[in-house]
């Protein structure tokens, strides 16, 4: 019954690098996990990790240089195009800027009919449905005749998660879709996204680069590094108790209200960057 959705397997991610002699760039190194379905994988990380790289690769658009990635059982990793345009019903993605994936040009209404037109949905089965996504994101239905420009951020993000619903996908790929978003905004949002999970039983890979957004959304989490895979697990271990360096710095780099707390976290934290530093030099070594 716990059959995994996606199967991530070694994956490996190299970017062809600039002028004559240069070497390709590794972004992902052999990066494996898995996510069920119904269920939220947390994928944390420093900028420059390969956070999005590894979304992108899911979603057809980073070059796959190694290892598989299955799908329902279906090995995705090269597909044909055809095939690419047929999983974007059921992968789909929301963005940190919403600006992005909503064309300024269309209402509302238009944007969140555009993927239904693959379906080939009638114009009235196409109005009810917006009329329902929009319910489903606690927008108003006259949201529909108004232009993405008319929105506040968190609004808008609404309005890229109604599209990113709209063709009921299974997976769904969060790139930092709330890093955008000032903190009440933000906790209304992710309560959103907690209860569309709840709702439709779709699974998140949830993307930040924030571990107590990570913590809060993930049932297990991922931590990269470089490239790497340093930490993985049930989410509650990784985030609160992690074994990692890198993570334990992460967790410390979390804000907290109390300054003489912030102060030890402060130290603790210098104090780890020493240990890492002397590790990676070590490996540097090796
Ligand atoms: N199209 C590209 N061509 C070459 N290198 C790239 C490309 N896209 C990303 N990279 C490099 O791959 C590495 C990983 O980038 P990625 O965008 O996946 O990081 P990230 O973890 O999402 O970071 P952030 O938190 O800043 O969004 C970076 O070193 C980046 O410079
Ligand atoms: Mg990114």
């Amino acid at each position: 019954m716990n059959q995994p959705l996606l199967t991530v397997d070694a994956l490996e991610v190299a970017y062809p690098g600039r002028g004559l002699r240069a070497l390709p760039f590794r972004a992902v190194k052999g990066v494996s996990f898995d996510i069920r379905p119904g269920e939220t994988v947390g994928l944390v990380g420093e900028s420059g990790s390969g956070k999005t790289t590894i979304g992108r690769a899911l979603l057809g658009l980073a070059p796959v240089s190694g290892g598989t990635l299955t799908f329902k059982g279906e090995d995705i990793s090269h597909p044909t195009k055809q095939r690419r345009r047929e999983l974007t019903r059921d992968i789909q993605v929301v963005y940190q800027d919403p600006y992005s994936s909503l064309n300024p040009a269309l209402t509302i209404g238009a944007s969140l009919t555009e993927p239904m037109i693959v379906r080939k949905t009638s114009k009235k089965e196409a109005g009810a449905r917006v009329r329902e996504l929009l319910d489903m994101v606690a927008l108003p239905a006259d949201a529909a005749d108004r232009y993405p420009r008319e929105f506040s951020g968190g609004q808008r993000q609404r309005v890229a998660i109604a599209r990113a619903l709209a063709l009921d996908p299974t997976l769904i790929v969060c790139d930092e879709p709330v890093s955008a978003l000032d903190l009440s905004t933000q906790a209304r949002v992710l309560e959103l996204f907690l209860e569309i999970q709840e709702r439709t039983g779709v699974a998140y890979l949830f993307i930040s680069h924030d571990l107590a957004v990570v913590r809060e959304m993930s049932h297990r989490v991922a931590v990269l590094y470089h490239g790497e895979i340093v930490e993985w697990g049930d989410g509650d271990a990784v985030t609160s108790a992690p074994e990692h360096p890198y993570t334990q710095r992460l967790l410390l780099a979390s804000p907290v209200p109390d300054p003489a707390a912030q102060e030890q976290r402060r130290a603790d934290r210098l104090r780890l960057k020493d240990i890492q530093a002397q590790q990676d030099l070590q490996a540097g070594a090796a």
